[in-house]
């Protein structure tokens, strides 16, 4: 039999090659970057390029780290879950520094024009995030109930309702999972979500949800081929006049797609820069 001699330079790559195979679980290489990200201050979290200098520093090789940075991507791009949890993640460390530049908490300005001539009732708030809107709404008399994923917009929403000496309910759930029961709500607003607001079985579960009266409202970048944002892919719901035509069991109030400065404006530098065109409907259940 041939006796193969490894070198000792050999026998170190082979065993940080074994070692790497070893950790190189997909959930566990998720997981490793995770907990890095989160021991990292600021409102947005660094860049692959910090952590592929981290895995480096720890005695990755470059092509090993660059495996990683690779797995990670395919994670969040092919698998609904790690997406998901990469978008709270994110959405948790925004909420939970005050400096953040990327939204306005004011309230949203059609929601607000729009509430001014009813009569207060039950509100639901479609992902919430930190609660702008459900605290504005309370603060007018009504009733909000809010949900979302991210915990820590929803407690700055809690902090602030108490400050403002008003109550709201949230509760932590995803637009497929939250209970909206059958004739509940009063109004059921969508501000800047991707809700599955063009879903048939989705659209027809929230419908059931509203009473007779009830409106609907959404306000939501309108993003299309001319009109792209960073990481944007196109959806259903982004085709011309998406939203009216799945919602046309209910009776169109007020439509437009124009354009305007977004209260999210998409990018980490600066805000308010330039116009977006966004999408507003108001439709009511006859
Ligand atoms: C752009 S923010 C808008 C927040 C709020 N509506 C506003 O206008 O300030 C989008 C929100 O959607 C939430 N979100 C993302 N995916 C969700 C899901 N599957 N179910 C519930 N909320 C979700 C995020 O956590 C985030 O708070």
């Amino acid at each position: 039999m041939r006796k193969i001699h490894l070198s000792s330079f050999a026998a170190a790559l082979l065993l940080s090659c074994v070692a790497f195979a070893q950790s190189a679980d997909p959930d566990q290489v998720w997981r490793e970057a995770v907990e890095w990200m989160k021991a990292q201050p600021g409102p947005q979290f660094p860049s692959m390029e910090s952590y592929r200098a981290e895995l480096m520093k720890k005695g990755l090789t470059e092509a090993q780290a660059n495996e990683r940075i690779a797995l990670i991507g395919k994670l969040t791009q092919d698998d609904p879950k790690y997406r998901q949890e990469a978008s709270t993640l994110s959405f948790n460390r925004l909420y939970s520094s005050p400096s953040q530049t990327r939204f306005t908490t004011e309230p949203n300005a059609f929601l607000a024009s729009s509430i001014k001539e009813l009569k207060p009732g039950k509100a639901l708030d479609i992902a919430m995030g930190q609660g702008r809107n459900a605290v504005y709404l309370a603060t007018k008399g009504w009733d909000v109930t809010g949900y979302d994923l991210a915990e820590e917009g929803m407690k700055v929403a809690r902090e602030n309702a108490g400050k403002a000496g008003v109550k709201i309910t949230t509760v932590q759930a995803g637009f497929a999972d939250f209970d909206y029961g059958k004739e509940r709500w009063d109004l059921i607003y969508f501000v800047y979500t991707d809700a599955p607001m063009v879903d048939a079985k989705f659209v027809e579960r929230v419908v059931a949800a509203l009473k007779p009266g009830g409106l609907v409202l959404v306000d939501r970048p309108y993003r299309s081929i001319a009109n792209p944002e960073p990481g944007w892919r196109e959806t259903d719901q982004d085709k011309p006049n998406a939203l009216p035509k799945a919602w046309s069991a209910l009776q169109l109030v007020f439509y437009e797609d124009a354009a305007g400065y977004a209260d999210w404006q998409q990018t980490s530098a600066g805000r308010l820069e330039e116009k977006r065109r966004i999408v507003r409907m108001l439709a009511r259940k006859m």
